[in-house]
């Protein structure tokens, strides 16, 4: 298999090749518009093949069996039957195991490793449903598998294991919180040992500040709410009514979409609590906002 597909994952929707064959990786990149220096997440069809794609300390084990299938992606040292192309000729390799019903099917049944970065073009808002991959990628790739929408819907965790140490590289569902008790946490970012991590990501067209925004360009302005109402916006969009992160982490990146669809002059997103998966929802705030 030699070709690329849209599948759904738990966090959001990836653009799969086999991971071990660089031309079918190749296609991913020109697919996505990605460049060659962002590596891939290989995604695993079980936990036996950690240690055939890297190096597996005993941290990185531990974390393995209590978080996988799910949203966090470990970044290990690579071992050599991981094409440079994954990796971006980096000498670690970035390793997670999808708890998604379909994705898990389509892995099992191939039988070797899957990668497969978000199924956006490069820069871009990551797809929530199998509609919002069409929206980015239509006419460059075979085929979607419809797999519904996204549990989590921000992408996973993503972090470095350093002997007993773990340094966060990208905040997501598996919180600080929860990995502190495998190890001494390091949430400071490091955009050095993250190539994709540049500051402007996730992003919509539609310019976006973080609250509270021009209060004469309202009419003219969208709104992304967490607590606030949507009075005198031109339309709003709320992220959970409930004040529920897990709700507003599922609604981000659709809501994102539905504003940046309306041709508004800007969309005004309220900050929402710094603590676990509000953290991690902040973070791609601060990224669509970065220009
Ligand atoms: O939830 C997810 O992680 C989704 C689903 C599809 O699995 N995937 C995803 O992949 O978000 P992507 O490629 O959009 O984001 C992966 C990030 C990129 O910013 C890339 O630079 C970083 O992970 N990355 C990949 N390999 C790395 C490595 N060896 N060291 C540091 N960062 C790495
Ligand atoms: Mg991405």
């Amino acid at each position: 298999m030699g070709d690329v597909v849209g599948l759904p994952t738990e966090t959001v929707y990836g653009l799969g090749a086999d991971a071990l064959n660089p031309a079918a990786c190749a296609r991913i990149f020109e697919a996505k518009d990605r460049p060659l220096y962002d590596p891939l997440i290989v995604h695993l069809p079980d936990p036996g093949w950690l240690d055939r794609l890297a190096v597996a300390t005993p941290l990185a084990r531990q974390l393995a069996e209590k978080f996988w299938p799910g949203p966090l992606t470990l970044v290990l040292e690579r071992k050599e039957i991981v094409p440079d192309l994954v990796t971006s000729g980096q000498s670690t390799v970035a390793l997670r195991m999808s708890a998604h019903s379909v994705f898990r099917a389509v892995v099992d049944s191939f039988g070797r490793p899957v990668a497969a970065p978000s199924a956006n073009r490069f820069g871009r808002i990551s797809p929530t449903t199998a509609d919002d991959v069409l929206e980015e990628l239509d006419g460059r790739i075979p085929l979607v598998l419809d797999g519904g929408p996204c549990a989590h819907g921000i992408e996973s965790t993503i972090v470095m294991v350093r002997g007993d140490r773990l340094q966060i590289l990208r905040r997501g569902p598996v919180t600080a919180e929860d990995l502190s008790a495998f190890g001494p946490v390091d949430e400071t970012p490091a955009e050095v040992s993250m190539p994709g991590a540049m500051k402007s990501h996730y992003a919509p067209r539609t310019p976006l500040v973080i609250g509270p925004g021009d209060p004469y360009a309202r009419g003219r302005s969208g709104l992304l709410a967490w607590t606030g109402s949507g009075d005198g916006y031109a339309c709003t969009e709320y992220l959970s009514r409930t004040r529920d992160l897990r709700e507003a982490a599922a609604n981000l990146y659709g809501a994102m979409r539905r504003l940046d669809a309306v041709g508004l002059e800007q969309i005004v997103a309220e900050p929402l609590p710094e603590q676990g998966l509000g953290a991690a929802i902040m973070e791609r705030l601060r990224k669509a906002a970065a220009r």
